[in-house]
């Protein structure tokens, strides 16, 4: 505190300039799009009030934030009881980044300007109550979109689920796309559009199809759940190559053909394995012994027969296993909360 001598009241009002300093209001224009999607809501819980008595200042707005140059930054309304449209204005806010406008009740599309947008990397609005089609989007722009969270779960989506839209997408992580009504088959070209995709969330829609061989380049892929759909054929073996998952799930399809004890240890970061209410048959695969990091593994209700393997007592994890034969009709539960367990 004693460079150059300055008296520290000097000092510390210099301090208190610099932290006071108001940094720079919202443009016109970036209120003028904020208006804008506020006028397309039909029910607003309060927000157009909130709005017009906190400020003028719309980077002070509630529920927005904006960087050092009062470009916004942030829409942030989950839970705020809106109801109405999604404007396409809000992407006309060229610095957004992160949109979050989960638990409203919306009507309507998502706006496929906002998927994409040259900024935003967050896009939540599950639980939204959206509908209609998710349009393929025109890979016409050379550059990577710059998505890389994608929540639309939970909506009620329908129609065929876009398959090029994710070739711009070179910076999807997480895709949740869940508890819709998507009908067509999963997008075979996924992770070689998305190479780094880590989450994919497609369950409880209407999938049908085989699972894409094209999965097994998804090097990254640590959840992938695809179940309560109503998909055919088997587990291609090329799932096997993503040794990244933990998460492996395609409960409730239509899946059939062996499981592969060879194949199935390859995923050695299992933590847990639903392929549970399928129709797979041959016998229970002893190798998943192997998969050492296992919590959970669902084998119930398929067409499976054998002993249990008692090497499973070797999955020091295991927490919950529930493996049904089905050879005869009678249903024999093993559940357990710790190893080893009982049937
Ligand atoms: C959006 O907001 C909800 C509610 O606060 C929260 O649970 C969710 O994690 C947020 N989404 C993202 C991507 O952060
Ligand atoms: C939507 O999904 C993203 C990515 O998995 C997650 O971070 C976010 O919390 C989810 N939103 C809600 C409301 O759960
Ligand atoms: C996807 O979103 C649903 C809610 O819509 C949530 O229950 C589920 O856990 C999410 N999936 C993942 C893998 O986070
Ligand atoms: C599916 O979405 C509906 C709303 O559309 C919601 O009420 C329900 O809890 C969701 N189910 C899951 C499993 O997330
Ligand atoms: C499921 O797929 C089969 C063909 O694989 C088809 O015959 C059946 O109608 C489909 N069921 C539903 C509910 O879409
Ligand atoms: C568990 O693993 C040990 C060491 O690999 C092996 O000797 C033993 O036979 C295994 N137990 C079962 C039940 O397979």
């Amino acid at each position: 505190m004693h460079f150059f001598n300055v008296p520290t009241a000097v000092l510390q009002l210099f301090v208190l300039l610099i932290l006071a300093s108001p940094t720079t209001a919202c443009t016109k224009q970036e209120k003028c799009y904020l208006l804008r999607f506020l006028a397309g809501l039909s029910r607003d819980g309060g927000l157009a009030t909130s709005w017009r008595d906190s400020s003028t200042d719309c980077c002070e707005w509630l529920g927005i934030t904006c960087n050092g140059d009062g470009a916004v930054t942030e829409v942030s309304l989950a839970s705020r009881g809106l109801e109405g449209r999604i404007s396409r204005s809000l992407a006309d806010l060229t610095s957004l980044l992160h949109v979050n406008l989960s638990y409203n009740s919306f009507s309507g599309g998502l706006p496929p300007e906002l998927m994409s947008s040259r900024s935003i990397i967050v896009l939540d609005v599950s639980f939204c109550q959206l509908n209609g089609p998710l349009p393929e989007l025109p890979s016409l722009v050379t550059t990577d979109w710059p998505l890389q969270v994608l929540n639309i779960s939970s909506n009620q989506f329908s129609s065929e689920f876009p398959s090029a839209t994710w070739k711009m997408m070179k910076n999807l992580i997480a895709l949740n796309a869940s508890n819709n009504s998507f009908t067509g088959q999963i997008p075979s070209s996924l992770c070689l559009g998305s190479p780094s995709l880590a989450l994919l969330d497609l369950c409880y829609n209407q999938l049908s199809g085989d699972i894409p061989t094209a999965l097994g380049d998804c090097s990254k892929l640590k959840v992938l759940k695809v179940g309560h759909n109503n998909l055919s054929g088997t587990l291609p073996v090329e799932i096997f190559c993503a040794t990244s998952l933990e998460y492996l799930s395609f409960p409730n399809n239509a899946l059939q053909g062996e499981l592969d004890g060879a194949h199935i240890v390859k995923l050695s970061n299992l933590l847990t394995l639903d392929l549970g209410g399928n129709s797979f048959s041959g016998n229970f695969p002893e190798s998943i012994d192997q998969l050492r990091r296992l919590e959970e593994l669902h084998l119930g209700s398929n067409k499976m027969s054998g002993e249990l393997p008692s090497t499973l007592s070797n999955c020091t994890h295991l927490k919950t296993t529930l493996i049904s034969r089905s050879t005869t009709s009678v249903e024999i539960w093993a559940i357990s909360t710790s190893p080893p367990f009982k049937v």
